[in-house]
């Protein structure tokens, strides 16, 4: 438990010092974000409400792309802009020295806005439109044998990794495991030299080398390091087997974080590059793409405490101004998080609730119990940590409710990235 007043730096807190941002701190009981009082945040631009500790990611990705300029020729980091696709942040991360990694047409337009040329951009997919096989970028990745047949009929000029699914089980859940051999994604190994093959033969496509990405949250170097052993010497019998020389391996992202003071320790993505590059040929580029790693910790979400009912007996749920609509990870996959109050975040969690959206859905949890500091009330602004990933990346408008806005803060100064939507702007879309 901590003073009550005063100023405490994220490193000596002992609360919320894994999930909360680098930058976070507490002034006389406020969260603290970047210099900026979140309290004074979600008056000032209302909740729900994205934050983001600006500094805090971008040391993040300057670390990580620090630690790959280490590697040989063709080494490359990559930022999975799928994370959070805001231009602000390609724009850091590709300031830092990081290519931008898309899953879609909407993703490279994110990364164009920011400025990234196509040199820096790859594009990836299990089902590419025509368009985006035809998108200006560096590297394709190239997903199946449909695909190879289009690049082929198409006559499209590309430079491309071919994805392969390694049959490693790796990862949390189900719905997040892409690894697997039953699998939409990539090619499986057994299929890999005729795709290959197929790929070398096509005159307009150079084939540089193989993708694999086993899946996320993947907490330890040793995950990373079983993908190396199994997919350096597979890309050698590939090479050989076509007689092209492959020189890239790209293996994918799935370096996690922390959501809950339990989970096991983290390493960076920069720590995992130098562990993987401290066993790396040198003929080989290495190519690595986080996401979340990279912006899930220094974004947390605000929202407003509306109805706080007791069910005798049973619990509290406590109600906020928001739900799966901003953060749909715990209903679809369960997942947990860390809950602060803005301005009593030094407070000693004394009370078990359950925390629930304002969605017309029962199953608009978002957590089914969670500790905070005793009698949360009415107009208290809550703050759920490590939302940084996945969350306004995967907002809906469910209820025609307009998704909120992103706020970057730097040194106490808040700047608005993405401005919240309105309900004229979703009926903007509706043709009458
Ligand atoms: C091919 C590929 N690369 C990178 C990523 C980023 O993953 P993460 O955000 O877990 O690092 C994903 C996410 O699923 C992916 O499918």
């Amino acid at each position: 438990v901590l003073l009550n007043h005063g100023r405490i730096d994220a490193d000596e807190m002992s609360i919320g010092s894994r999930v909360l941002p680098a930058h976070s701190s507490i002034e006389d009981g406020h969260l603290v974000i970047g210099g900026c009082d979140t309290v004074e945040l979600a008056r000032r631009f209302g909740t729900p409400l994205y934050v983001y500790d600006e500094a805090g990611l971008q040391e993040q990705c300057e670390a990580f792309a620090r630690a790959m300029a280490g590697g040989p020729a063709g080494s490359r980091g990559l930022y999975a802009v799928k994370a959070f696709p805001a231009v602000t942040i390609a724009a850091i991360a590709h300031g830092a020295g990081l290519g931008i990694l898309c899953a879609s047409l909407g993703e490279l337009r994110v990364a164009q806005a920011a400025g990234v040329p196509a040199s820096d951009l790859v594009l990836h997919g299990n089902n590419k439109s025509e368009d985006e096989l035809r998108a200006p970028v560096s590297r394709l990745v190239v997903d199946s044998f449909d695909e190879i047949d289009r690049l082929d009929r198409l006559g499209i000029e590309t430079t491309a990794l071919l994805r392969v699914a390694p049959g490693l089980d790796a990862g949390a859940h189900e719905f997040i495991r892409t690894g697997g051999v039953d699998t939409k994604f990539g090619v499986g190994m057994g299929q890999a030299v005729d795709a290959a093959n197929r790929l070398v033969s096509i005159p307009t496509v150079r084939l540089a080398g193989l993708h694999a990405h086993v899946g996320s949250q993947l907490f330890g170097v040793e995950e990373h390091m079983e993908l190396v052993r199994l997919m350096v010497p597979f890309l050698r019998e590939v090479s050989e087997a076509t007689g092209v020389e492959l020189r890239e391996l790209d293996l994918g992202g799935g370096f996690a974080i922390a959501y809950t003071e339990h989970d096991p320790p983290v390493a960076s993505p920069a720590a995992v590059a130098g562990e993987v590059l401290g066993h790396w040929p040198s003929d080989l580029g290495l190519i690595l793409e986080p996401g979340r790693a990279l912006a899930g910790r220094a974004g947390v979400s605000l929202h407003t405490i509306g109805t706080v009912k007791e069910v005798p007996g049973i619990r509290t749920y406590v109600a906020i101004d928001g739900g799966m609509s901003d953060n749909i990870r715990p209903p679809l996959y369960g997942a947990r998080y860390s809950f602060f109050l803005a301005g009593r975040a030094d407070a000693p969690d004394e009370q078990a609730v359950r925390i629930v959206g304002k969605h017309c859905e029962s199953g608009d949890i978002v957590a089914p119990e969670a500790l905070l500091p005793a009698a949360p009330s009415p107009g208290e602004v809550l703050v759920t940590a490590a939302t940084g990933a996945y969350t306004w990346a995967m907002a809906s408008n469910y209820n025609q409710i307009p998704r909120a806005s992103v706020v970057f803060c730097r040194d106490g100064r808040a700047t608005e990235v993405v401005r919240r939507e309105n309900t004229e702007d979703l009926l903007k879309l509706q043709v009458r």
